[in-house]
């Protein structure tokens, strides 16, 4: 048995599942026993009391997260001890958004983020005066895909009111080229500029995405040089600069990714490009302020009112005594529409995992199918599910009260959220048996600082759950396993039909029926 589950905590938690189990289908607390849960830190608010937790399970989570030496684990992450295990990387994104006098972080890395910011500003200012195309840059493309994609594009759409008037920032990352030619349409191509973001410049949709890019410029200026068009057009953020320059990109025009950043936990990096174009240098810097006050709450609040490890223990709790195994959030928020896909990478890619630290196969669950997206779509779809279905599906409800610029959010939108929180909870239920577990985010506004704090707030809940776990939550070698396969069926398939050899490739699919499907659609 893993010494997990082995542990003080977690074998009280499991008598305690047990003991409500007996009363109450999966193991509920009874709501008199239902303690309330608040927290919060400047515009962000937590309520867990939905969770139905009792004063025992609470006690018994605390004592886990004190157990498994969450605190212990963040001070090696923060001073860079190579804690990404399998890889061999320490784990800096904090360095990210910290300061030069913070000395719990890593003061090499903070340096160098410091450094990367001047330069980020530098060519911000360029492109607007013309400087670096020739024309005032109007139009951004960032091409990256996954962490080099899904942050920047969720922070821009959910900065809406902060958005820059005259800079338009658009996304490509599918390898489907429908997703670049849609980017493209109404563009000018003198005024855009193409990000290439990718941390280890091999990616093949970012890599096809920016060649597609390339002979886009060309066909605009017929009589131009390419290679001109790729050095005038083209920015690039990436750990392999050697790859970028060998693509024709200045080595002055590209901007570091360093390998103690994760993709999922780039956007605080030069990664997050895109968006410092979208909402100015100033705003940017607002969301790192934001992310480096819920760093300090996290290192500094103690455990009964501290929002990440509040979150990674009702998620413990829910997963592995009350086996939910997804999770829902629902940001009542159309600007926080993309907040959901965010997640999925960030906390499926980190802790979807049945392997642990220390090679062994994990005898617990680990993360769970995360999903979700903005109500009120989300109540004229799945919600019946949520009030009525037979599935434990805990949910967070994301509430911004007003948006960036202080408008107050729709009286309607509020009180659906509230509503549909309510009816979760209720204990009198005549369809469903017990009551759903919710969490509520209040976020005061919805400002580049605040965003910075909820982004910032995941990430942390993601790590400390990981670390409970005793997995690496910075590695995802099942996605670079795929991506290896995707290669050697494609290498064995070539246009106008199956070559020699495609056949072996194909059969690397597992098995005769996959092999043939293989073929079939790729001759
Ligand atoms: O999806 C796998 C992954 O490696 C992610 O972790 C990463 O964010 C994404 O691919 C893109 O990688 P890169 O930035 O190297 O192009």
């Amino acid at each position: 048995m893993s010494s997990l589950r082995q542990s003080p905590a977690w074998q009280g938690l499991q008598t305690l599942a047990a003991e409500q189990a007996s009363t109450a289908d999966r193991a509920q607390t009874s709501p008199a026993a239902a303690i309330p849960i608040c927290a919060e830190i400047g515009g962000l608010h937590l309520d867990a009391s939905g969770q139905q937790l009792s004063q025992p399970v609470f006690d018994a989570l605390l004592q886990l997260v004190q157990e498994r030496k969450v605190a212990d684990w963040t001070h090696r992450m923060l001073q860079g001890e190579a804690i990404n295990q399998s890889e061999q990387r320490p784990v800096l994104h904090a360095a990210l958004r910290a300061q030069t006098h913070d000395r719990h972080c890593d003061s090499g890395a903070i340096s160098e983020a410091l450094a990367a910011r001047q330069s980020m500003r530098r060519l911000i200012d360029q492109a607007c005066s013309g400087a670096l195309t020739g024309t005032p840059v109007r139009h951004v493309i960032n091409i990256g895909i996954g962490g080099s994609d899904n942050g920047p594009r969720l922070a821009c759409t959910a900065l809406r009111t902060a958005l820059l008037p005259d800079m338009d920032v658009r996304f490509a990352a599918n390898l489907d080229p429908a997703d670049l030619h849609s980017a493209l349409q109404g563009i000018d191509p003198a005024a855009t500029l193409f990000i290439a973001v990718s941390k280890s410049f091999r990616t093949e949709e970012t890599l096809a995405n920016a060649r597609r890019a390339r002979d886009w410029l060309q066909q605009q200026f017929p009589s131009e040089d390419s290679a001109m068009l790729v050095a005038r057009h083209f920015i690039a953020v990436t750990g392999n600069s050697a790859v970028a320059s060998s693509f024709g990109i200045p080595a002055e025009r590209v901007l570091p990714l360093w390998d103690w950043v994760g993709g999922r936990f780039s956007l605080w990096s030069p990664a997050g490009l895109a968006l410092a174009f979208a909402i100015g240098m100033d705003g940017f810097e607002q969301l790192l302020a934001g992310a480096r006050a819920m760093d300090q709450h996290f290192q500094s609040a103690p455990i009964e009112k501290n929002l990440p490890l509040l979150l990674a223990m009702v998620d413990i709790w829910n997963v592995n005594f009350r086996h939910a195994d997804s999770h829902a959030v629902i940001p009542y928020s159309h600007d926080l529409r993309s907040l959901p896909l965010w997640l999925q990478q960030l906390e499926m890619e980190s802790n979807g995992k049945s392997i642990d630290r220390d090679g062994a196969l994990v005898d617990y669950a680990t993360s769970p199918i995360v999903w979700g997206s903005a109500g009120t779509d989300s109540q004229h779809s799945y919600h019946q599910l949520l009030h009525q279905g037979t599935a434990l599906t805990p949910v967070d409800f994301i509430l911004p009260l007003a948006d960036g610029k202080g408008m107050a959010a729709d009286r309607a939108l509020i009180a659906n959220a509230l509503a549909q929180a309510t009816a979760l909870s209720h204990p009198d239920s005549p369809t469903r048996r017990g009551r759903q577990p919710w969490s509520m985010l209040v976020i005061q506004q919805l400002d580049a600082h605040n965003l910075g704090m909820l982004l910032a707030l995941y990430e942390h809940k993601v790590f400390a759950e990981g670390v409970i776990w005793n997995l690496n939550s910075f590695d995802q070698p099942g996605v670079e396993a795929g991506k290896l396969l995707a290669q050697q069926i494609a290498r064995g398939v070539q246009p106008g039909g199956v070559q020699p050899g495609a056949g072996k490739n194909a059969e690397a699919a597992t098995d005769a029926a996959l092999a043939a499907l293989v073929k079939r659609a790729l001759s």
